[in-house]
């Protein structure tokens, strides 16, 4: 699974899928690049979730709110006060660590030596310091255990500290006056600030939503696993404002939603599971994580929160103005209550590069062959089709240039005439073009052409007038 996921990373680099950010420069750690076809797949996964948010939800709208907020917004949503992590210094390697994920390691080191009983054990002393933020417990649980930095091999650490995630910038055009602004670590807040103007603008009435999709920071202490833990990143979040009493009827309606949605994409259901939060944050009454079972273990990819009256009833508090509804089928003046879904954008994509990539072995007894294929749902795939003349004379280039053209209006499509037509086929495969279209000498006579399906490598014969009605069959949402 090691290798699986090394050619993962490498096959998106090489096809311009990912690339490390600033890579001339030795790149910057947890930012990455998309490419340009890593940019078309993440779009069509924002359209995805867009239609499904909130074209099909007549009481879902989306918006679009700025990156930076009032300093005031952190302080009431409590992430001034408590976006921490507990970090700590090797003092000679000089390396940070996360001191729950070094004990985490060690938890998983215990239960590769069959240790099941101590890493039981740890697990419940670790849940307990980070519950009662405990960070002498923390160094203390490191020293037991004799865990040793992964880059010194020494226990030479430094106390445990908490060290906020939230990047901060100075706004402003003099020193003076300039004032601390905050990257947003989460989009949700932008929703959570504009409650009343789209309830009221939208005359939106209760339950609703208003679902955004924007870039959110975090300062993360450990960058790890490629685009999984970034420093710069993509969410797509949804806050349900529901009638208080209600709210864990939509909670599990959402769950099984969001769920369902993964899966619409070709997910693999038996790569996918809930984790039911035990432990809940304060302000929460329910929460859950779907996760994906990425090769390096299930992990994270989407939470479902019921936040309470918490968001809403702290930004009344800070800014003074009152974020109420009045329910007319109730009669009554009340702050709602909220279900969020919180998806990572690139979490998504890296679960739908897993989900697809495949090295297949196509070797026959007197021929050694294989093929590297991204096999994307073709509504996701960056490029639909892609137009080959089988020679570069006689006229064909300009046949698949007529018909390039003319799919090219609804589609993102590629022509391509250097090298074999298998050559061809195989670098279409590898960047998951679903459908390949052969222009041939019999296309100059009777207008059909080769349509090859990129799964079944199936080839078939169709009149060239009927592509747009045969690829929007198959790649429509
Ligand atoms: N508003 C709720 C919220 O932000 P979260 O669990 O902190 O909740 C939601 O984040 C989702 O955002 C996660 O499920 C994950 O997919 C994504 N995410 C969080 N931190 C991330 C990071 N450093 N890099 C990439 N994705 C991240």
């Amino acid at each position: 699974t090691d290798d699986f996921f090394k050619n993962v990373v490498s096959h998106a680099k090489e096809y311009g899928f990912v690339f490390p950010s600033s890579e001339i420069y030795d790149g910057l750690s947890a930012v990455y690049d998309y490419g340009q076809l890593g940019a078309e797949l993440k779009n069509n996964l924002k359209t995805y979730w867009w239609k499904a948010m909130v074209q099909l939800h007549e009481n879902i709208v989306g918006i679009d709110a700025a990156i930076f907020m009032h300093p005031t917004t952190w302080k009431a949503s409590g992430h001034i006060d408590g976006f921490n992590d507990p970090m700590i210094d090797n003092k000679d390697s000089k390396k940070r660590y996360r001191a729950d994920q070094l004990i985490e390691d060690q938890i998983a080191r215990y239960e590769a030596d069959g240790k099941t009983e101590v890493a039981q054990q740890l697990q419940t002393d670790l849940d307990a310091a980070l519950n009662s933020d405990d960070l002498p417990r923390l160094k203390a649980i490191i020293e037991q255990h004799n865990i040793v930095c992964p880059i010194s091999g020494t226990k030479n650490w430094t106390e445990v500290r908490q060290f906020n995630l939230m990047f901060s910038t100075k706004m402003g055009a003099s020193a003076e006056d300039a004032e601390m602004v905050y990257l947003r670590p989460e989009t949700a807040q932008g929703i959570f600030v504009n409650f009343l103007n789209v309830q009221k603008s939208g005359r939106m009435k209760i339950p609703f939503g208003i679902a955004q999709i924007g870039k959110a920071f975090r300062n993360e202490v450990i960058a790890r696993q490629f685009i999984m833990r970034m420093r710069e990143f993509e969410q797509m979040e949804m806050q349900f404002f529901v009638r208080p009493g209600t709210e864990l009827e939509w909670y599990g309606k959402w769950k099984e939603n969001r769920l369902k949605w993964h899966l619409a994409i070709g997910g693999d259901p038996a790569r996918y599971r809930y984790h039911d939060h035990v432990k809940l944050a304060h302000y929460a009454n329910a929460a859950v994580d779907i996760e994906y079972d990425f090769p390096f273990g299930f992990k994270e990819v989407e939470g479902i929160h019921s936040r309470t009256d918490f968001d809403l009833s702290q930004h009344q508090k800070y800014s003074g103005k009152k974020l109420q509804y009045f329910d007319p089928e109730v009669n009554q003046n009340y702050v709602p209550y909220v279900i969020e879904t919180s998806i990572g954008l690139d979490r998504l994509f890296l679960t739908v590069l897993c989900n697809s990539f495949e090295e297949q072995d196509l070797s026959t007894d007197d021929k050694k062959d294989s093929r590297s294929v991204l096999r994307f749902h073709p509504a996701l795939a960056p490029v639909k089709a892609a137009v080959l003349p089988l020679t570069k004379k006689d006229g064909l280039p300009d046949k698949a240039r007529q018909i390039l053209n003319r799919l090219k209006i609804d589609y993102n499509v590629q022509y391509d005439e250097k090298d074999s037509i298998g050559k061809r086929y195989r670098r279409q495969d590898a960047i998951g073009t679903p459908f390949c279209i052969t222009v041939d000498y019999q296309s100059l006579e009777d207008d059909t052409v080769t349509l090859r399906h990129r799964d079944s490598m199936e080839q078939e014969r169709v009149a060239a007038s009927e592509l747009e009605e045969i690829i929007s069959n198959l790649v429509g949402w």
